[in-house]
């Protein structure tokens, strides 16, 4: 398995451009499913989550193609096989994104249940109660989501909780239902934004989508397009963080500041200097070590779940007392262990995290639990002392395009070691 083993100490500077965002982007490679036409996306990021919705895909029928300019055109007309298997939904957990544009546009599918995972037991339920408010039949076989629909049937449908994933299959089956359908108590991330105008760059009608309630109003057919990935707030989020802890002073291109803005107030807070325009963010920490800052995560427009544990190492370093408290998933507290193994004083007792600030890390040997909690312990190995090494980076892969060599042009000290 490979490792990343990395100097600490070095202060980053420079400037990066951010990758394209995993999160718009897999609802969006599903959404393909919906038309008998080609659909081209560009700025895909190279992601190890990205070639499993890929493989996903092509298991299913799909042509993938991929031109000189790393742009793909997908063409996901007349699927032969419409069954998500357990090999890949276990692998990725997103796989479900294909189930409401497969009930749409083939009247049924089999999709692989998920299991819990590392960060939670983020069961499926709402957007199975969802689809079965749109006419769907589903029932629960041998460890499969065995779900039909002659037509689905617009409805006015809340949801039980907040769902990001819920709230993209949903809008995705209801562009091909028949009338109107009202989705409220929905997620209002970025992502739900772009899904809704790639859909309707494709023929959909969907309005409302960032606000508490979206309006779909069903279509015969969605037809060809082409659309840009935008930029991964949480990439953005995650180099802003790696600055903070190492009194860096740098930039990341490309990604609008008013999706990070709760991230931007808070190393506001924790003593970071931040400017921006429309399509960069900057940030400079001169502080010899950040302010302590609370955090309680929540969907957006509150503070990303997906942003805690960089937080969480910000925090580790700071002059003083800070909590933590993680709403949306019950166990994301899992690097909280590890980074203890680096020196920090950390407590956790249910979902809050109490930090005590500590003057300086020292390097370890660590292991990644998942994606987020991965990016956390690289920010602490950027700022402690001597060397850290963290195994199972195939976590890092699945949401981190070139981490290493992103953070190295950054000045940077990060070899990835052979397995
Ligand atoms: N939940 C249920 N039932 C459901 C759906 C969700 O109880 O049917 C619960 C979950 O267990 C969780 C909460 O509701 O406690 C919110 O989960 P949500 O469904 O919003 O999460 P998701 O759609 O599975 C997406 C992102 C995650 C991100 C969360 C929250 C994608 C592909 N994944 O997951 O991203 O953390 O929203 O913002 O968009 C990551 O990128 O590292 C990542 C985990």
């Amino acid at each position: 398995m490979e490792k990343l083993l990395i100097k600490g100490g070095n202060n980053l500077s420079g400037k990066i451009k951010c990758s394209g965002a995993k999160n718009a982007a897999l609802p969006m490679i599903a959404a393909t499913i919906l038309s008998d036409e080609k659909i081209i996306l560009k700025n895909l990021p190279y992601l190890q989550d990205i070639t499993t919705i890929f493989e996903l895909l092509g298991s299913m029928g799909a042509e993938i193609l991929l031109d000189e300019n790393m742009n793909f055109t997908i063409s996901s007309s007349n699927l032969k096989d419409i069954e998500a298997r357990y090999e890949l939904v276990k692998t990725m957990r997103a796989s479900i994104l294909v189930l409401g544009p497969l009930l749409a546009k083939y009247g049924k599918a089999k999709i692989a249940l998920p299991g819990g995972c590392a960060i939670g037991t983020r069961p499926v339920n709402f957007h199975l109660d969802a689809l079965k408010q749109l006419g769907a039949e589903i029932n629960l076989k041998n460890g499969y989501i065995e779900a039909s629909a002659k037509k689905l049937q617009g409805n006015k449908i809340k949801f039980d909780g907040v769902t990001v994933t819920g709230t993209e299959n949903l809008m995705m089956a209801a562009t091909l239902a028949e009338g109107r359908t009202i989705l409220t108590n929905v997620a209002k991330e970025p992502e739900i934004i772009d899904l809704a105008e790639m859909l309707n760059s494709m023929g959909a009608k969907i309005s409302g989508a960032g606000s508490d309630e979206i309006i779909i109003d069903g279509v015969e057919s969605l037809h060809r397009t082409e659309y840009v990935i935008p930029a991964d707030r949480i990439e953005a989020g995650t180099y802003l963080a790696a600055a903070a802890v190492t009194n860096g002073n740098i930039t990341v291109e490309g990604i609008n500041p008013k999706r990070l803005m709760k991230v931007i107030y808070k190393l506001n807070d924790a003593g970071a200097q931040i400017s921006h325009d429309e399509n960069s963010i900057s940030i400079s920490m001169k502080k010899d070590r950040p302010r302590p800052v609370d955090v309680t995560t929540a969907p957006f427009p509150e503070f990303p779940t997906d942003m805690q544990a960089q937080f969480s190492v910000i925090n580790a370093i700071s002059n003083g007392t800070s909590n933590i408290y993680e709403t949306v998933f019950e166990n994301r507290f899992m690097h909280i262990l590890e980074l203890n193994r680096m020196g920090c004083d950390i407590t956790v007792q249910g979902n809050h995290a109490v930090i005590n600030g500590v003057p300086s890390l020292y390097g370890a040997e660590v292991m990644a639990t998942d994606l987020r909690a991965s990016a956390s312990l690289i920010l602490a190995g950027l700022c402690a002392k001597g060397e850290t090494i963290v195994d199972r980076i195939y976590h890092i892969d699945r949401g981190y395009e070139r981490i290493e060599e992103k953070l190295n042009y950054l000045g940077a000290d990060i070899t990835r070691l052979p397995s």
